[in-house]
């Protein structure tokens, strides 16, 4: 046997879909549980040659109806290690690193298979491997690179809609963590091992495992799962764009678009970074700490004053917005009516969130067109505030003048009381 598993020329692929249609049908007719010698024999043996029934009863090939047979080959039927094993019945030997995206290939990349299964199924993952650094890489002899059961797993293999599988949404990260972000797996490679830390502090890991916003990215959103590879220069802010439309929108139009593409810059990555990617602050458009600009411009200089116009007038905003929720709220801890008022403010915050967002444009001009909006709308809710304000002051003048009357009378009944008595 040791000679079989040696000779990698034996490696036969054995699926045709007939023989599967019929394995399935022998398996909905109860034959598949019938005999199944390989999993007799290998649930009694150690790691890593053990495979249980209660682990594979979880896989999603067992729970189709496939056996140990649709991809090793061999012989089921027999408990004679030799026969059942042999490469007469299509058993296939050792199955190296190398040949597994092939062998999950043969059904995966064959919709007339996959069809009988699942007809929305996609099946295209094999030539997509092909086109990843890891497909690329595997290739070429490097087997220390991802292979379908490095990020799927084996005999345990899941769909991905099951938040147990290893390509469920939140446990991705972990997947790609366990080669990237080991120094001894990436040692010999001339890229960073900690696009994991990173991501791991960034917005959107927050928002994915906080928020529980499954939409929010991880590792594979942004670098595709099959096609893995980093996006190019060209279409990094293409990944950001899918979901910061605005901002794309804007920045696609920008000066800085063109000076960026024309000098192999990465859009936004530039700006935000591309794993730790942080809440920005006003303080980015600044020249202190966190300040992004004035590593290309010089103080003083047209871009410059550009950036400083912005930055105080998003400022302006930000004050003014804070100044009528002041007193606003005072006004309403005063009792008086300014529900109005705290809704209006709602389009004034609205306003100046698109101004931060016509950052992306670089023109003080857009900037300015929301940041005015938001001024009138802020400075109507001061005034309502102010006016509420003086109302309930005249409101207490009056309350005060009533109450002098009527203790006035009071004490002149008081008065008229005693006179009576005596
Ligand atoms: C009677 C017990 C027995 C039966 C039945 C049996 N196997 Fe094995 N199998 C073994 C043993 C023992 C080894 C290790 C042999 C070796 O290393 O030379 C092995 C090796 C293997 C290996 C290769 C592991 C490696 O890395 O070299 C695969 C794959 C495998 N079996 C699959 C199957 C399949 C599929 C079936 C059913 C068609 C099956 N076996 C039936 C006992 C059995
Ligand atoms: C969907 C295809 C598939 C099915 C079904 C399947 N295997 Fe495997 N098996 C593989 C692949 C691929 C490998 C190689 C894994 C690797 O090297 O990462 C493997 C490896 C093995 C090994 C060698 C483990 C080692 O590390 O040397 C054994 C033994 C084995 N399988 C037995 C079984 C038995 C028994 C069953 C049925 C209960 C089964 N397999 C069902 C795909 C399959
Ligand atoms: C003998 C044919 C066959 C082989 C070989 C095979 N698969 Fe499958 N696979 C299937 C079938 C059939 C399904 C079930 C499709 C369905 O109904 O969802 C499936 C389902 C899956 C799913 C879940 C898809 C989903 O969204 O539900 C994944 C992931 C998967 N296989 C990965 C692999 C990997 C990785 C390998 C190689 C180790 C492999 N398969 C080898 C036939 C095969
Ligand atoms: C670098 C990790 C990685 C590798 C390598 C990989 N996959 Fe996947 N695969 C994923 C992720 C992540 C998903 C989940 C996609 C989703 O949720 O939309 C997935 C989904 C799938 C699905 C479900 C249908 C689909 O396309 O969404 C199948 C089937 C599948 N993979 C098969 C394979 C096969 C076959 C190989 C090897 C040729 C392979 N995968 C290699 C990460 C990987
Ligand atoms: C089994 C280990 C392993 C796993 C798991 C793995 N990778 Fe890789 N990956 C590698 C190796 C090794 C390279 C080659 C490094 C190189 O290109 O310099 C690589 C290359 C890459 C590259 C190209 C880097 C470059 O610029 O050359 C990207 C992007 C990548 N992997 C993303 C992922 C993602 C995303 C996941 C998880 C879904 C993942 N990988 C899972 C081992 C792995
Ligand atoms: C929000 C999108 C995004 C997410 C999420 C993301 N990446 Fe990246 N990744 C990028 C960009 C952009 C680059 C840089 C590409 C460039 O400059 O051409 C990159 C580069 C890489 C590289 C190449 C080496 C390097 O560090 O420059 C690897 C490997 C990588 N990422 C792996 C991962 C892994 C693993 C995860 C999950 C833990 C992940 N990425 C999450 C966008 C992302
Ligand atoms: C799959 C969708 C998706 C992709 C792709 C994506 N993001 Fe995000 N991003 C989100 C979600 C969801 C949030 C969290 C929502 C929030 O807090 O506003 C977020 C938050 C952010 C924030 C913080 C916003 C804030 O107000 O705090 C920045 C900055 C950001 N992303 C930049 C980027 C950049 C740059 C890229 C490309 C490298 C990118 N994003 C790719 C969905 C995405
Ligand atoms: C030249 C630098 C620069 C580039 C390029 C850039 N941004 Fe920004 N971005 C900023 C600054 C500065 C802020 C902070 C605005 C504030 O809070 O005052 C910001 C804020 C953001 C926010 C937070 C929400 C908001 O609008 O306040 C998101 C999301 C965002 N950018 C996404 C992107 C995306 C997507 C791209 C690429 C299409 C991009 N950015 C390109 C400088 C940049
Ligand atoms: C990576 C370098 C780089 C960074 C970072 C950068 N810029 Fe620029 N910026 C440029 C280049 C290059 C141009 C184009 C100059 C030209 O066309 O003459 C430019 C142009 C501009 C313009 C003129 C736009 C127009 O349409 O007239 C403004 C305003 C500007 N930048 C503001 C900013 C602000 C604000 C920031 C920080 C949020 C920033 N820049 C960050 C390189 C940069």
């Amino acid at each position: 046997m040791a000679m079989l598993r040696n000779n990698p020329s034996s490696f036969v692929v054995a699926c045709y879909p007939t023989a599967l249609g019929l394995l399935a049908l022998a398996a909905s007719l109860g034959y598949g549980q019938a005999r199944n010698s390989c999993i007799d024999c290998h649930s009694m043996l150690p790691d890593p040659l053990g495979v249980t029934q209660e682990t594979f009863s979880h896989d999603i090939h067992a729970q189709k109806g496939l056996t140990c047979v649709s991809c090793h080959g061999g012989d089921a039927s027999t408990d004679d290690a030799t026969q059942s094993m042999s490469r007469k019945a299509g058993w296939k030997g050792k199955i190296d690193r190398r040949q597994i995206p092939e062998l999950c290939g043969t059904c995966h990349s064959n919709p007339a298979t996959m069809r009988q299964y699942d007809p929305s199924l996609r099946t295209d993952q094999l030539d997509q491997y092909h086109t990843s650094v890891h497909g690329k890489r595997l290739a070429t002899g490097d087997t220390k690179v991802a292979v379908c059961t490095d990020c799927h797993g084996v005999h345990d293999l899941k769909t991905p809609k099951d938040p147990q599988s290893k390509v469920y949404p939140l446990n991705i990260a972990n997947t790609c963590a366990r080669c990237h972000a080991d120094a001894q797996s990436m040692k010999g490679y001339s890229i960073p091992t900690d696009q994991f830390a990173k991501y791991g502090k960034s917005v959107h890991h927050a928002a994915l495992t906080v928020q529980g916003d499954l939409s929010a990215p991880t590792c594979t959103t942004c670098h595709g799962n099959h096609g893995a590879a980093p996006p190019g220069v060209d279409k990094v802010q293409n990944v950001c764009s899918t979901c910061h439309i605005f901002q794309a929108q804007m920045y696609e139009k920008s000066s800085h678009k063109a000076a960026f593409d024309a000098a192999s810059l990465p859009g936004c990555v530039v700006c935000h970074g591309n794993h730790d990617i942080a809440h920005p602050t006003d303080a980015k458009l600044g020249t202190g700490a966190g300040a992004v600009c004035m590593q290309c411009h010089k103080p003083g200089d047209a871009c410059d004053r550009a950036r400083a116009d912005m930055l105080s007038q998003i400022s302006q905003l930000d004050e003014a917005i804070k100044n009528a929720d002041t007193t606003l709220a005072v006004a309403e801890s005063a009792g008086m009516d300014v529900s109005e008022a705290r809704l209006g403010q709602n389009a004034a915050r609205d306003s100046l969130t698109k101004a931060r967002v016509a950052i992306h444009s670089f023109k003080t001009d857009v900037v300015s067109q929301y940041v005015q909006a938001g001024l009138k709308v802020a400075s109507k809710d001061l005034k309502a505030g102010q006016r509420a304000m003086v109302e309930r002051n005249r409101r207490r003048i009056g309350l005060g003048l009533s109450l002098i009357a009527i203790a006035m009378v009071l004490a002149g009944l008081w008065l008229y009381i005693r006179k009576i008595e005596r």
